[in-house]
């Protein structure tokens, strides 16, 4: 509601301010009016982490943390997940509506074009080591994809801008097939545009010597789900980096490289693959106490659990926890899924998760199902960054389209020193007393 005003008094000066709230929130902006003299800065919003701070207005992805709510456009992530396909919810984020049957034909002839990388791009790939990290290749290498196409950093074209989102989907597969095929030393595989978008990527992944790579169709739709599931998170670490470096009018390629490396950390996108290495380290159910004793006393926390904008259990979790099911009863159940379903019923009963409201995140399950699909831990947030992509190339649209963004620059409060005077060499590295 617009006609809302926030009254602030100032009780260093006794005056009065009324700031307007905006869809119940302030504009920070509108604090600086608040001054003791007229050379005052007036007053900041100093919010580390941006806990409490909005940096845009969005229409992409809505989630009620409190309720465990995630939509897209509008849609809950349950019947997206349910009833859709990987590339109509793409459609869905990009877009803002689902696709009629024509508008997704289109799409998919659109994308399936632009999946083949350029063989120097190739001849790239082949350069890292052979035990390369997949996630540093494959940042690597969407960056690279910025020598490739120069005309991308007309950024304000929109034509120019939605050829760039098609080759970046199109492309982020077979980027992340040639990751996982060069750590196993096999030859590349070349897209194959008879298969679907998932199906695809699984012949890239793992078609042999066969003329043609026919994929299990439980596990093409549990990956699809997977994919879904992953596609946007409003304003999350990776996303918030693909809008800042986006505000400058990079590149989409170097922006969206950008964003992958904010992915890779262990408390966003790498999470999936520090959940497989903590349950190898518990390695037995009988030591899970133990290991929960361990994380409440402060050495290390438990990994899938907790999330900043989720204080209950992330939806996420709750599907990817059925579409592993799925998975097991092709591929037979990782053992340890037991470990993990022990852990969260252990930790979901314990005063110290319970009180602090934290869940299993999407990223609990996610990697006990890609390894019971045969992928290393080291490509799970490969995995998570393919479907990822179309949530930042959406949000980057969005950032570029609203005529309120800039570019991004946070204010500081500065804490140094005060101006002082440059000492000769055989002066410095002595203590000079105060006063
Ligand atoms: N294990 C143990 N304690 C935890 C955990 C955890 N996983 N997460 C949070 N806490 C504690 C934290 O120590 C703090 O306790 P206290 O109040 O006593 O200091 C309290 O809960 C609040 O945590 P916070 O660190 O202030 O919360 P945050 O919003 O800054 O962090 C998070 C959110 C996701 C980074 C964090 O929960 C975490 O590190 N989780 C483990 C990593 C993980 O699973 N990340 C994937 C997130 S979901 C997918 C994605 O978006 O990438």
């Amino acid at each position: 509601m617009t006609d809302e005003i926030l009254n602030i008094v100032d009780k260093r000066t006794n005056a009065s301010y009324d700031v307007p709230l905006f869809k119940d929130a302030i504009r920070t902006a509108d604090l600086k009016k608040i001054k003791t003299d007229p050379d005052d800065f007036g007053v900041m919003g100093y919010d580390p982490a941006f806990l409490n701070t909005a940096s845009c207005q969005s229409s992409i992805t809505f989630i009620d943390g409190d309720k465990g709510i995630l939509r897209y456009r509008g849609y809950p992530i349950e019947q997206l997940a349910e009833k859709c396909s990987f590339l109509e919810v793409a459609y869905l984020v990009l877009f803002g509506e689902l696709p009629t049957e024509e508008q997704l034909k289109k799409f998919v002839t659109n994308i399936t074009y632009h999946t083949m990388l350029h063989e120097t791009t190739k001849k790239f790939l082949e350069g890292f080591r052979y035990d390369a990290h997949p996630m540093g290749m494959f940042i690597s290498t969407v960056a690279a994809l910025s020598t490739m196409y120069p005309e991308s950093r007309h950024v304000h074209d929109a034509s120019n801008r939605e050829l760039q989102i098609y080759r970046l989907i199109g492309k982020v597969p077979t980027i992340a097939a040639y990751t996982y095929r060069h750590g196993l030393g096999f030859p590349y595989v070349y897209p194959d545009n008879d298969l679907t978008y998932t199906e695809n990527f699984m012949s890239m992944l793992w078609k042999m010597a066969e003329p043609k790579y026919h994929p299990n169709p439980v596990m093409a739709r549990a990956l699809d789900i997977l994919f879904i599931l992953h596609a946007d998170h409003e304003q999350n670490c990776s996303t918030n980096v693909m809008r800042s470096v986006g505000s400058s009018q990079a590149d989409p390629f170097v922006s969206a490289a950008a964003a992958a490396a904010a992915l890779s950390g262990p408390l966003h996108g790498g999470a999936n693959e520090e959940v497989l290495r903590m349950l190898d380290e518990i390695g037995t159910k009988d030591r899970i106490p133990a290991y929960i004793e361990s994380v409440k006393s402060g050495r290390g926390k438990l990994m899938g659990f907790g999330h900043r904008v989720y204080k209950n259990y992330d939806p996420r979790a709750r599907i990817i926890k059925w579409a592993a099911d799925q998975v097991f009863q092709v591929t037979g159940r990782n053992p340890k899924l037991e470990i993990a379903l022990e852990l969260e019923r252990i930790a979901l009963e314990d005063e110290y998760f319970i009180k602090r409201k934290l869940y299993p995140n999407v990223d609990f399950y996610s990697g006990i199902m890609y390894q019971a699909m045969g992928f290393k831990p080291e490509m799970f947030t490969v995995l998570f960054a393919i479907p990822r992509t179309v949530g930042w190339l959406a949000q980057w649209q969005e950032m570029l389209q609203d005529p309120e963004q800039k570019i991004t620059r946070p204010r500081q409060i500065y804490t140094g020193h005060e101006q002082r005077d440059v000492a000769p060499m055989d002066r410095r590295g002595v203590v000079v007393a105060a006063g």
